[in-house]
C-alpha cells in the first residue's frame, strides 16, 4: 500500500515508515545509521530467518497494522535506541512486549516497558541449540504477544537460526544505511522462499515474498522526487510482479521467482545502484528532506 502511494505521486514528501516508531529528534540518526551485525554464519537457513525477521505480517494485530516487524525493535538483530511508540515505550529504546497494545487477549494489564535487548548479547533465553528454548520463546512472541498466525516449524527453525547467528562486529558498532542493505535483504527473501518451498511450506514462502516486497517499499521511500519517477515505477511494477507470483500456482513459484530475480538483477537493481547518489540514501539529501 505504501509503495503505491510513494510511486504514484509526482513529488511525494518523504514518509518513512520507520519514523512512526522513532523518537522525535532521532530521525536522521535512525535513517542514516544502523547497528552493525556480523553473522556467525550465513547459510540459507540463517538468511531465510533474517528475511522473516523483517516482515510485519509475521506478527499480527496492532503490530502488523503499525508495520512493526521483529527488526523494528531489533535492528539487524541488535537493539534500537531510538524506538519510541506511544503506549508501548516509556523512554526511547524501551518497549513493553506484554502490552495489551499488541495482544488484547494476553496483555498483562501492567505497563512495564524494559530496554530492548541486543540479541547479540547473552540474555534471559538460552541460545543453546540442545536446550531448544529459543524456538518456543519465539513462537510465543509471535502468537501470544503479537497476535500473529501460528508459525510453521520451518519458519521457527529459520528465525531461531538467525537469532543464534547474530554477533556484534569487533570495533564497528554501527554502519551507514545503503541501498545494498535492501538489495541483499531481497536476496535473503528469495533464498528463504526457495528454502520454504523445498519443505512444501507455503506460509513461509508467502512471508518470504512479502519480505522481498517490503524491501522494495523501503527503497521506494528513498527514491523520491520527479527525477526518480522511473525508478519508482519500476519498483511498483517489480512489487506487483512478486505479488502475482506469490498468488499463483505453488508449483510455479520457484521458477518464476528465479526469473524475477535474474531480471531484477540485470535491470532495475542496476538502475537503482546508479541513481543511489541522487536518492535519500545520500546523507545530505536525507538531512535536507527531513528539514
Ligand atoms: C516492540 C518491540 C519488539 C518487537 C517487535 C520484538 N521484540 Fe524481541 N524483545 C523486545 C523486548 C523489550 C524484549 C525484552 C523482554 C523482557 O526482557 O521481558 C525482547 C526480547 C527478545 C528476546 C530474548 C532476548 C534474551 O533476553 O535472551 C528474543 C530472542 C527476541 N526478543 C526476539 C524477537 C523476535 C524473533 C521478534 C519477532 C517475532 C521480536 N523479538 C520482536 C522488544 C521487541
Amino acid at each position: 500500500m505504501f509503495l503505491g502511494v510513494a510511486a504514484t505521486r509526482a513529488d511525494p514528501p518523504p514518509a518513512f515508515e520507520q519514523l512512526r516508531w522513532t523518537a522525535p529528534g532521532s530521525e536522521q540518526a535512525l535513517l542514516s545509521e544502523q547497528p552493525a551485525t556480523c553473522l556467525a554464519s550465513d547459510t540459507p537457513l540463517v538468511r531465510s530467518g533474517r528475511a522473516l525477521f523483517t516482515v510485519p505480517t509475521l506478527l499480527g494485530g496492532q503490530a502488523a497494522k503499525a508495520g512493526l516487524s521483529c527488526a523494528s525493535c531489533h535492528i539487524n538483530g541488535r537493539d534500537n535506541r531510538h524506538f519510541l511508540l506511544s503506549g508501548v515505550s516509556a523512554a526511547p529504546g524501551t518497549a513493553d512486549v506484554t502490552n495489551s497494545f499488541f495482544s488484547a487477549a494476553r496483555g498483562n494489564g501492567h505497563f512495564d516497558p524494559v530496554a530492548i535487548p541486543d540479541l547479540a548479547m547473552p540474555g534471559k533465553i538460552s541460545r543453546d541449540l540442545a536446550a531448544g528454548a529459543l524456538e518456543p520463546f519465539i513462537r510465543n512472541l509471535i502468537v501470544e504477544e503479537f497476535g500473529g498466525r501460528e508459525p510453521t516449524p520451518a519458519m521457527l527453525d529459520a528465525l531461531a537460526a538467525y537469532v543464534r547467528a547474530v554477533r556484534a562486529c569487533p570495533g564497528e558498532p554501527s554502519v551507514g544505511r545503503r541501498l545494498s542493505d535492501q538489495l541483499s535483504a531481497i536476496d535473503d527473501g528469495a533464498a528463504g522462499a526457495q528454502l520454504m518451498l523445498d519443505s512444501a511450506d507455503t506460509q513461509g514462502a508467502a512471508l518470504s515474498i512479502a519480505a522481498m516486497r517490503h524491501q522494495l517499499g523501503l527503497i521506494a521511500e528513498r527514491y523520491t522526487g520527479s527525477g526518480l519517477a522511473r525508478e519508482r515505477e519500476g519498483l511498483l511494477a517489480a512489487s506487483r510482479a512478486l505479488q502475482t507470483i506469490g498468488e499463483g500456482d505453488p508449483a510455479r513459484i520457484g521458477p518464476a521467482l528465479a526469473r524475477w530475480k535474474s531480471e531484477f538483477g540485470k535491470g532495475l537493481a542496476k538502475r537503482l545502484r546508479s541513481a543511489e547518489g541522487r536518492s535519500l540514501y545520500d546523507r545530505k539529501r536525507l538531512a535536507e528532506s527531513l528539514r
